[in-house]
């Protein structure tokens, strides 16, 4: 696998502008939501969806394997980094980048943190959603590719129960309990 560099995108710049005016006090649009949760790496999608691979764009399912058919969409191993990070990326890449490295050096395992989840009596299927429905991750997500750093607070409309009746009403899909309570 080969990746190569590509310019910053506008979103990234535009992320790095706030941190700015956030780090001087500046703004009280900057007042932080919750603490953010602790992940074990920084990790940025804006960039990540830049990098380009011999046949084509890094893709989503290239990270989250069950994203499409699977249940859980899952979150990438250590290895999934490893396979670009084992050698410096960037130009020049930063000391951010080198904590890949320094992690898998050091043995702890990496887990992430999943900041939008449900209670364990809730069933959700991504692959009823994408590959049965055709519904793309953005429809629920949002804008992922403009992220620069991991969420910190859940999206509302993604843990509640209202949201995910409105839409099976309104397309048709089963809303008896055990749908999603099984
Ligand atoms: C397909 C190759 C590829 C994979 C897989 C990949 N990266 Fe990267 N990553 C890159 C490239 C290329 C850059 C440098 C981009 C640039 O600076 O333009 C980068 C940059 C970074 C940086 C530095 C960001 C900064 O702001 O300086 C971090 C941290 C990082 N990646 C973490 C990760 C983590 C964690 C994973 C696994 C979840 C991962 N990467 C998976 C290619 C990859
Ligand atoms: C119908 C809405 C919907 C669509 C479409 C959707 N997701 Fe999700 N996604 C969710 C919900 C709800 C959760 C939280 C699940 C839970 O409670 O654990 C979630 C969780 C996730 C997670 C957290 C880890 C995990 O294993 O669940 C990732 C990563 C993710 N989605 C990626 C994607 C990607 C990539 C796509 C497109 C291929 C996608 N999602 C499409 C609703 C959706
Ligand atoms: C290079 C690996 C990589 C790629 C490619 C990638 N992701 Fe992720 N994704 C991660 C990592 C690492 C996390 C956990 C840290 C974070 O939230 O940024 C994550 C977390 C998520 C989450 C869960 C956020 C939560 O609630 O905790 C969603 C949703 C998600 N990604 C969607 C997407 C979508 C949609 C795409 C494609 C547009 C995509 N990802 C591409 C590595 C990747
Ligand atoms: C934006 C629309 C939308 C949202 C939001 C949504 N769903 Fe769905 N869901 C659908 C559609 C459409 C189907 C039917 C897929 C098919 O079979 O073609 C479906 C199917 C399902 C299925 C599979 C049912 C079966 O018969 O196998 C489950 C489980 C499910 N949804 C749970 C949830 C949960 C839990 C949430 C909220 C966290 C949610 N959905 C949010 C549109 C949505
Ligand atoms: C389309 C998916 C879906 C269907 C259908 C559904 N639920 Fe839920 N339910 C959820 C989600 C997501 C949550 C977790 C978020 C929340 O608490 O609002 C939830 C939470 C709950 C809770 C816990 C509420 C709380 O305050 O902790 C109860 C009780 C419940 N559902 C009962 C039902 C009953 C009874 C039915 C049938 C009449 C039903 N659900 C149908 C998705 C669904």
């Amino acid at each position: 696998m080969s990746a190569s560099r590509r310019p910053v995108s506008p979103e990234r710049a535009r992320g790095r502008g706030l941190g700015l005016v956030c780090a001087f006090g500046l703004a009280g649009a900057c007042a932080t939501p919750a603490a953010a949760p602790p992940q074990p790496l920084p990790f940025d999608h804006a960039l990540h969806a830049t990098v380009e691979l011999d046949d084509g764009p890094l893709g989503c399912t290239t990270c989250h394997a069950g994203a499409e058919r699977g249940v859980r969409a899952g979150l990438p191993a250590l290895s999934t980094c490893l396979s670009c990070h084992m050698r410096p990326q960037g130009d020049p890449p930063s000391s951010e980048e080198a904590r890949v490295r320094e992690l898998a050096a050091s043995g702890v395992p990496l887990r992430w943190i999943q900041v939008t989840r449900n209670p364990g009596h809730v069933y959700f299927s991504h692959g009823a959603h994408v590959a049965r429905a055709g519904m793309a991750c953005a429809e629920c997500h949002g804008e992922v590719t403009t992220w620069t750093e991991p969420p910190t607070v859940p999206l509302r409309h993604l843990t509640s129960m209202d949201a995910c009746l409105a839409c099976h009403r309104a397309r048709g899909a089963p809303t008896d309990c055990v749908t999603c309570h099984q």
